[in-house]
């Protein structure tokens, strides 16, 4: 991997030249101009339709990113990545989810050995088990089938299965699957409160088993369930996913429930792995597998494909376009499906976690944006909240049009109803409304001239706001996987351009170490020395 400050590059420099050129780039004005604008930034592979023509770039913008992405060392990187070089520097470790959705028959070494034959036997225990479980040949300590799991784990060890397991509700089977993350000893009430100990299984997933909030609610629970059951059930009840085996055995797990997590595989790219057992317990192993097919599809497609045709490469230049250039501070990611509602969550933990740092790989403080902000809600719900702002804010948030072409329990009306409105979007924000059109239609009704001076201006749409569509032909375990490895690979590309390591996630560590001196404080009742207002709000909440 190359340490190079991009900006100091020469791809750079034309980009800085090239965006004072079009920085007031008029969108309506590129598609009037040329009519097929849109075939000339539309990419199309296997399932997938990206149009990002409503992008504010021209070709020479793309060619100049491209460029940028070359001089980089992109190419070189990627052969890193999936050759399983230590790339995540800082914590000297490979990044290798990818292994996890690789075929058989590949040969990916770590430390010299092939880590494939080791993920494939895992792969087979999760079949195995997901099969006991799914089809009632497992019991519970009385005898009984499993109706319920629990997945005990946050961070990565939650994000991606809540995600994945809401995704694919459609193709889940009777077993009912809940989630228990947030230390908040009322998240854990509220899912255990209707549980019956018989039949439900418990997973706690810490690739660290040292995870405060997982520790917490696994040891609530445990009490909770060996209230109701005998000691030696824990053992038919409870099964780990962890990298650390010797703390899960001493929390009172066997070892022939532990799955392993290994340390090139990170938390939050990790739902391939066991982590993911609540997925194949869902959806049953064959889905499972068909979520890491269409991974693995699309790492070919990224590993593969040339930089101007590759999905993820031109997706993440586009975002570094929007950081970067146009200062843009945000991204939205809306997908027109009810089902990825947990989507634009799962991607905030990937993104933000991975390329929120302000160091770059030589240790110096970053002198450009990084890691950009993703947030978003489904559509159509969200154009009834926060669209408004993007409409006709004051600021600039490109945005990810995600939708699907096919509905799943084939209500074409709702169908039809929904697609419309992903694509009216799209196309409004595009467009927008200038006061001319406000004023004919304003006049069409019949409106008054005072009337007309008056609203006018409230009414205009500026349009020119950015929009990036991917439109699938159906939501699948293989699609989805497809989408999720897209996300995935721009994180890796924009790391890798910014000059950031993108696995490791210190920033993480301060507040947990100050809330362990916290803790101690508050089980002591004796506050120790803090700013004022920290003390000040300490003082307060023990205050009887
Ligand atoms: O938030 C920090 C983090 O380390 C994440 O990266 C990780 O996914 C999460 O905590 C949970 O960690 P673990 O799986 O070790 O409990």
């Amino acid at each position: 991997m190359t340490k190079t400050n991009p900006t100091h590059t020469k791809a750079w420099e034309k980009l800085q030249a090239h965006f004072s050129e079009i920085k007031d780039f008029n969108l309506k004005e590129a598609f009037q101009k040329n009519p097929n604008r849109a075939d000339a930034f539309t990419l199309k592979w296997e399932d997938f339709y990206v149009d990002y023509s409503k992008n504010l770039i021209t070709e020479e913008t793309r060619d100049l990113l491209t460029a940028l992405a070359e001089e980089a060392g992109l190419k070189e990187a990627i052969n890193a990545l999936f050759e399983g070089e230590e790339i995540n520097r800082t914590e000297g470790r490979s990044v290798l989810h990818t292994a996890l959705r690789s075929k058989a028959d590949a040969s990916i070494k770590v430390e010299g050995e092939n880590v494939i034959p080791e993920v494939f036997e895992v792969k087979e225990n999760i079949r195995e088990f997901s099969y006991s479980v799914i089809t009632g040949a497992k019991k519970g300590f009385t005898g009984k089938a499993f109706t319920d799991v629990v997945n005990i784990g946050i961070g990565g060890s939650d994000l991606g299965p809540v995600m994945v397991t809401e995704a694919l509700e459609y193709y889940k089977n009777h077993l009912k699957v809940h989630f228990v993350s947030n230390v908040d000893g009322d998240h854990v009430q509220e899912v255990i409160k209707d549980l019956n100990p018989e039949t439900t299984l418990f997973i706690i997933v810490s690739k660290s088993f040292s995870t405060q909030e997982t520790l917490a609610n696994s040891t609530t629970i445990r009490k909770w369930f060996t209230k109701k059951a005998p000691a030696d059930a824990v053992a038919k009840h409870f099964v780990a996913v962890s990298s650390n085996v010797k703390a899960v055995e001493e929390f009172g797990i066997e070892t022939q429930n532990i799955f392993p997590m290994w340390d090139w595989v990170g938390g939050r790219f990790s739902l391939w792995s066991a982590v993911g057992l609540s997925i194949s317990l869902s959806i049953g192993y064959d889905n499972f597998n068909a979520l890491l097919e269409g991974a693995r599809k699309m790492d070919e497609h990224f590993k593969e494909t040339d930089f101007k045709e590759n999905i993820p490469v031109q997706l993440a230049l586009l975002t570094l376009w929007y950081n970067n250039f146009f200062k843009a501070e945000t991204q939205a990611i809306i997908p027109y499906t009810q089902y990825l509602h947990r989507f634009p969550a799962y991607l905030q933990q990937a993104i933000m976690e991975s390329n929120g740092k302000g160091v770059d790989r030589n240790g110096n403080e970053v002198s450009y944006q990084t890691g950009n902000i993703v947030w978003g809600e489904p559509g159509t719900n969200s154009q009834h909240a926060f669209f408004q702002l993007i409409h006709q804010g004051t600021k600039l948030i490109p945005a990810d049009f995600i939708g699907f072409k096919k509905s799943l329990h084939n209500e074409q009306e709702h169908h039809n109803k929904l697609m419309a409105n992903f694509f009216a979007q799209t196309e409004a924000l595009l467009q927008g409304k200038s006061s001319d059109e406000v004023r004919k239609e304003l006049e069409a009704k019949n409106t008054s001239e005072e009337k007309i001076e008056k609203l006018l201006p409230f009414k205009v749409f500026k349009g020119n706001n950015p929009t990036t569509t991917i439109l699938i032909d159906k939501l699948s375990p293989e699609s989805l996987g497809k989408l999720i490895a897209l996300y995935e690979h721009q994180i890796f590309v924009q790391g890798i351009i910014w000059n950031i390591y993108s696995y490791d996630q210190w920033g993480v560590e301060l507040g947990k170490q100050l809330a362990t001196t916290i803790l101690d404080e508050i089980e002591k009742n004796d506050v120790g020395t803090h700013d004022s207002s920290t003390g000040n709000l300490l003082k307060f909440y023990l205050q009887e």
